[in-house]
């Protein structure tokens, strides 16, 4: 059997069949793990793979972990993570899964399994080709900085880390632009005014339509999306339940395209006179650096 992709828009996406998730084979987890890294987010309609098929397939790209913040309300099974709107679970805000951790997911495998009646929609945008679409000076700017990262929206804002604003893909190698709304608060390198003035306008430009995709689901479809290159939303204008069981390859490793070529921005004597700041101090504090 060999796998057909439909590329579903120019900047990421694409459409898998002919392919049983149920009993893939080796040969064809590594297919898929470079339709993965190729088309960045891929979708598998009609699978309806049950608990256990689930878990076993993404078990097939590495190590599962549940959500290190967030319980799951209905479902007992420790590897799925459970997202079910009733219970208040919409990622209506950019964002790239888990950044707040040194070692993010590398990889999310999601099963559809209630749809909406209508909406509900997800979208993705490829943060490989909002990096390539800067200018040379915002480039060059980006690639000297790096950001702090924490779980406040998971009411969890002493869970802080940082990543260089550029990252660079470990498999591709392609830069990426590795900034979101949701979980990054602030330029290390710069003062607070300054790191609202350019994380609004990069948080932004990642959103762009050219550099994203929306897909509209059906219920038992499979997505696939590569972690490392990407950020999702889902659109929240939806009636009804929708329910996402999700299983979460954990481990990534992110290394900076270049190392930051500048010192932390904090004010004289370290005093905290934000809240953005005294939360850099901690987490300078925490890890030694100050
Ligand atoms: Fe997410």
């Amino acid at each position: 059997m060999t796998m057909q992709v439909k590329q579903i828009s120019t900047a990421l996406g694409a459409e898998i069949s002919n392919v049983d998730l149920a009993k893939v084979t080796d040969d064809q987890v590594e297919e898929i793990k470079s339709l993965l890294t190729e088309h960045k987010v891929i979708f598998f309609p009609g699978q309806k793979l049950s608990q256990d098929e689930h878990v076993e397939y993404g078990s097939r790209f590495g190590e599962l972990e549940g959500h290190p913040n967030l319980k799951n309300k209905r479902l007992t099974h420790p590897k799925i993570f459970e997202i079910a709107a009733s219970s208040g679970g919409i990622a209506d805000e950019w964002h790239t899964d888990i950044t707040f951790q040194d070692s993010p997911a590398i990889m999310s495998v999601l099963h559809m399994v209630k749809c909406p009646e209508l909406g509900g929609d997800t979208m993705w945008s490829n943060l490989n080709a909002a990096y390539e679409a800067l200018s040379d000076p915002i480039k060059d700017l980006c690639e000297g900085i790096t950001a702090l990262h924490d779980a406040r929206p998971h009411g969890k804002p002493e869970k802080t880390a940082i990543h260089p604003v550029v990252r660079l893909h470990p498999i591709s190698g392609k830069k990426i632009l590795y900034v979101n709304e949701h979980f990054t608060r602030r330029i290390v390198e710069m003062n607070i005014e300054e790191s609202d003035m350019l994380l609004s306008y990069l948080t932004k430009w990642v959103t762009r339509p050219q550099f994203t995709v929306r897909y509209h689901w059906s219920e038992g479809t499979i997505a696939m999306w590569d972690n490392r290159s990407t950020q999702h939303y889902v659109v929240n204008d939806f009636v009804g339940e929708r329910i996402i069981q999700r299983v979460t390859i954990m481990g990534d490793e992110v290394t900076g395209s270049s190392n930051p070529r500048w010192k932390p921005a904090l004010r004289e004597g370290y005093s905290a006179v934000t809240t953005h700041d005294k939360q850099l101090i901690n987490h300078l504090k925490d890890k030694k650096a100050i």
